[in-house]
C-alpha cells in the first residue's frame, strides 16, 4: 500500500481527461496534476525544448512525493519517455502511447483503416506509427497533424462552429482518402472534442488514450503493491499561468462534490 499521490503533466489541461477515468477505476487514489498552460502548445515545438520543459515539470512532481509519473500528454511521452524512466530509476513512468498502440493492437486488424491524428511532434515522432506496426504489422496506419486543435480547445472553443471547421479542415480528406474507420485520438486534448468528432463522422470507432491509461496505470500499481487506501491527500491542481480556462475545464470535467481540488499557481524559471 502507498498513500503518495500519482503525478499526472501535460502541456496544459488536455492531460485532465485522464483523471475521470483513472478514478473512476481506482476511487482510492490522489492525484498531483501540473498542467504548463505557460507554455502550452507544446506540438508544435523542438523536441530539445519539449525535453527541457518536461524534465523540470517531473522534478517538481518528483520532490512533492509522488508515488508514479504519468505523462498525461502525447507530445512528450513521444519525445521525452526514455529520458524521464532513465532519470527516475525509482519511480514508474508511464507513458501514454502504450497503452493505446496495444489497444489497436488488440481490437483492429488488417481489414481495417487506422487513422491517428496528433500534434506535429508526435506524428513526426513516429512514436504511434512504429509501436503499433511492431505489435501488430499488418494494420493500415495513416496518421496526420492537427496542430490547430490544441490552441483551439485551451481558448474554450469547443462547441463551437469554429472548431467543427477545423476539425473538416484537417480530417475530411484524410478520412475520405484512407477510408478511415478507426480514430485515434493521439493527443490528450482531443477527447474534449470527441462528441464534435462523432457527430461529424459518426460511422468512426474512437480509441481514447486518455482511457486506455486507467488500466495500464492500475496494472502497474498493483504489481508493484503501490495502490492508496483511505489516503487524506487533496488532489492538487497546478498550472504554469493559471488561466481562467484551465480552472473552468477542472470544473467541467470533474464532480467537484466528489474530488477536492485545490488551484496553485507556479513560477517557472524558463
Ligand atoms: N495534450 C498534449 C498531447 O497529448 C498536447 C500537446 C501540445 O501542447 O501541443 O500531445
Amino acid at each position: 500500500m502507498d498513500n503518495r499521490p500519482i503525478g499526472f503533466f501535460d502541456s496544459g489541461l488536455g492531460g485532465l481527461t485522464c483523471i475521470p477515468p483513472l478514478l473512476a477505476a481506482m476511487p482510492e487514489e490522489r492525484v498531483i496534476y501540473f498542467g504548463d498552460t505557460a507554455r502550452t502548445p507544446y506540438g508544435s515545438k523542438a523536441p530539445s525544448t519539449i525535453k527541457t520543459f518536461s524534465l523540470q515539470i517531473a522534478d517538481f512532481l518528483v520532490q512533492r512525493n509522488v508515488k508514479m509519473i504519468v505523462i498525461a500528454c502525447n507530445t512528450v511521452s513521444a519525445i521525452s519517455l526514455p529520458e524521464l524512466q532513465q532519470r527516475y530509476p525509482d519511480i514508474p513512468v508511464v507513458g501514454i502511447i502504450r497503452p493505446a498502440a496495444e489497444k489497436v493492437a488488440r481490437t483492429c486488424d488488417k481489414s481495417n483503416s487506422v487513422g491517428i491524428i496528433g500534434t506535429k511532434a508526435t506524428i513526426q515522432s513516429n512514436a504511434y506509427q512504429d509501436l503499433i506496426l511492431q505489435l501488430s504489422p499488418d494494420i493500415r496506419l495513416n496518421a496526420i497533424p492537427c496542430p490547430a486543435f490544441v490552441p483551439l480547445i485551451e481558448e474554450g472553443i469547443i462547441e463551437n462552429e469554429i472548431m467543427d471547421l477545423s476539425i473538416k479542415y484537417y480530417m475530411d480528406s484524410f478520412i475520405e482518402d484512407h477510408k478511415i474507420d478507426t480514430l485515434v485520438l493521439g493527443c490528450t486534448h482531443y477527447p474534449l472534442i470527441r462528441d464534435n468528432i462523432n457527430r461529424i463522422y459518426p460511422f468512426l470507432n474512437i480509441i481514447d488514450p486518455s482511457r486506455e491509461i486507467a488500466a495500464h496505470i492500475q496494472r502497474q500499481l498493483t504489481e508493484r503493491d503501490l495502490l492508496a487506501k483511505n489516503s487524506d491527500f487533496e488532489n492538487t491542481f497546478y498550472a504554469s499561468d493559471l488561466s481562467e480556462n484551465f480552472v473552468n475545464m477542472i470544473n467541467r470535467i470533474f464532480e467537484i462534490n466528489r474530488f477536492k481540488v485545490e488551484f496553485k499557481n507556479l513560477d517557472f524559471d524558463v
